[in-house]
């Protein structure tokens, strides 16, 4: 299958694309920088820096995953404005390409984040569940609104609204391991928000599932079936760490730091993969601990 991706430089789109070549798949990727993506790409990879330049490739199936890091900068206007346009622009240019190609792709995969529900206390939630109206919601639903306009086009469209990525060397691990290996970790504010959290490996798996299963469709909660709360995640990771994890961090503190983008670690939802479950995906990493287990011994090994 001749497979497009965006973002695929990035901590998911590297260890997908990786993945695909081993299987054989032909694989073509839309990045900013084709000289550095090159380094990263498996060899064969065909690399443009817009979307449009395949535009006659022949591109079977998309998974689209580009964005400007949603955690990197405060939120100014302007950089709310740079994390909807960064998301929002490509998947578009990825429609035109599905109206103008002779034969359209079958499927697209579509990013898309926990943060969709918004902030949703203590209930259980899963793709039915509505949202709670804040920024993280809009950015997400008009990424999603993006990309359904592909399905007027007869492409299926499948939508991954994932939790937080776990493996070594990059996203939200590489920024918590340094101070927690110090012994300086400690819970968010009370504790009590959920952390959906997925294991890379399950999600780029999850990736390959609904690429290749054709009756699915629509939104995906993409997170391990055992979430935990910011509590729970703090315990687990310092006891696999073996370090103490005494020090919380008050919310007001965040609050004053961080601004609204305190709320990414302050609020949560406790989100459930209920549509992966039904269609008989299954998670090779279901509890926060074995997916731990399995990555700091990974490290461990390479160190
Ligand atoms: N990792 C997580 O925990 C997590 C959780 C929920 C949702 N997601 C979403 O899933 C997607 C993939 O996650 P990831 O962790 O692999 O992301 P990532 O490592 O931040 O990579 C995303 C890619 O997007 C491109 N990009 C970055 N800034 C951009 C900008 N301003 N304009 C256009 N393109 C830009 C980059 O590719 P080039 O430099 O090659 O152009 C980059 O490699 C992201 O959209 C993210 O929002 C991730």
């Amino acid at each position: 299958m001749h497979v497009l991706m965006t973002g695929g430089t990035g901590f998911v789109g590297r260890r997908l694309a990786e993945r695909l070549a081993a299987a054989g798949h032909t694989l073509s990727v839309v990045s900013r920088d084709p000289e550095a993506a090159a380094r990263v790409l498996p060899s064969a990879t065909a690399i443009r820096s817009r979307v449009l330049d395949f535009r006659d490739a022949g591109v079977e199936a998309i998974v689209n995953l580009a964005g400007e890091p949603i955690a990197d900068k405060r939120w100014s206007a302007a950089q709310k404005r740079r994390l909807v346009d960064s998301r929002v622009t490509i998947t578009r240019e990825l429609v035109t390409l599905c109206r103008s190609a002779d034969t359209p792709p079958r499927v697209m995969v579509s990013g898309s984040a926990m943060g969709y529900y918004g902030a949703q206390g203590e209930r259980v939630v899963d793709e039915d569940t509505p949202p709670h109206d804040e920024f993280a919601h809009r950015l997400c639903a008009e990424w999603e609104a993006a990309a359904r306009e592909a399905e007027s086009t007869g492409v299926r469209v499948a939508l991954l609204r994932t939790g937080l990525v776990l493996d070594a060397g990059g996203g939200t691990l590489a920024k918590m391991l340094p101070p927690f290996r110090l012994g300086l970790g400690g819970r968010f504010g009370d504790g009590r928000q959920f952390m959906p959290w997925i294991h890379r490996e399950d999600h780029v798996r999850s990736i390959e599932f609904l690429l290749a299963r054709d009756d699915l469709d629509g939104p995906f909660n993409a997170s391990a079936p055992h979430p935990v709360t910011n509590a729970e995640f703090t315990r687990t990771l310092a006891q696999r760490l073996h370090r103490p994890a005494l020090l919380p961090v008050p919310g007001r503190l965040l609050e004053l730091a961080l601004g609204e983008m305190a709320r990414l670690l302050l609020t949560g939802a406790d989100m459930r993969p209920r549509r992966l479950l039904d269609a008989g995906f299954r998670f090779d990493y279901e509890t926060l601990d074995a997916a731990l287990a399995a990555i700091l011994s990974r490290g461990k090994r390479r160190d």
